[in-house]
């Protein structure tokens, strides 16, 4: 009995429990490096063509005093919740990366439920950051 349980608790258990940072590398390399850079500095093909400029994304901590702010970043990926600023040339991707529901837990411990692939750029972007 005991035994179907825990089978039961780990098969429903997220399918997130660490960082994917691969699949957050090749997300990023598929949907962001286009605009954002190979190497997320902001150099992609597309930035040229934007009317603002793309921001590098290595130096996110740098921008907010050396702290990462990982639920700021997965609500401007996911832009579904409507905490995001109004307009901007930045696409969301909440909507068009469906079907691999993930929960994770913010820093301060509020699980965060959105898409496995915007969960793990974010992480992957975390572990790019310079310094
Ligand atoms: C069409 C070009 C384009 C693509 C593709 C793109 N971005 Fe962006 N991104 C931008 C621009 C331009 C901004 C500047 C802010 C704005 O427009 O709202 C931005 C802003 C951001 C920010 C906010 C940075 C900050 O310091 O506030 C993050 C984080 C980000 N993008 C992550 C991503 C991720 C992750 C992907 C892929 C899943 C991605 N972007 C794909 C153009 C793009």
């Amino acid at each position: 009995m005991y035994r179907i349980a825990l089978a039961f608790i780990l098969a429903a258990s997220p399918a997130l429990a660490a960082p994917d940072l691969k699949l957050g590398a090749e997300t990023f390399a598929g949907a962001c490096a286009s605009c954002h850079g190979p190497e997320a500095t902001g150099d992609g093909p597309m930035a040229e063509y934007l009317a603002i400029d793309t921001p590098d994304l290595t130096a996110i901590s740098a921008r907010n005093g050396g702290t990462f702010p990982w639920l700021r970043i997965v609500h401007i990926v996911d832009g579904r919740t409507g905490l995001r600023g109004h307009g901007g040339m930045m696409p969301v991707f909440g909507a068009v990366f469906t079907g691999d529901t993930a929960v994770e837990d913010a820093r301060d411990g509020t699980p965060v439920i959105t898409s496995a692939r915007v969960l793990a750029v974010v992480d992957y972007l975390a572990a790019i950051q310079a310094e």
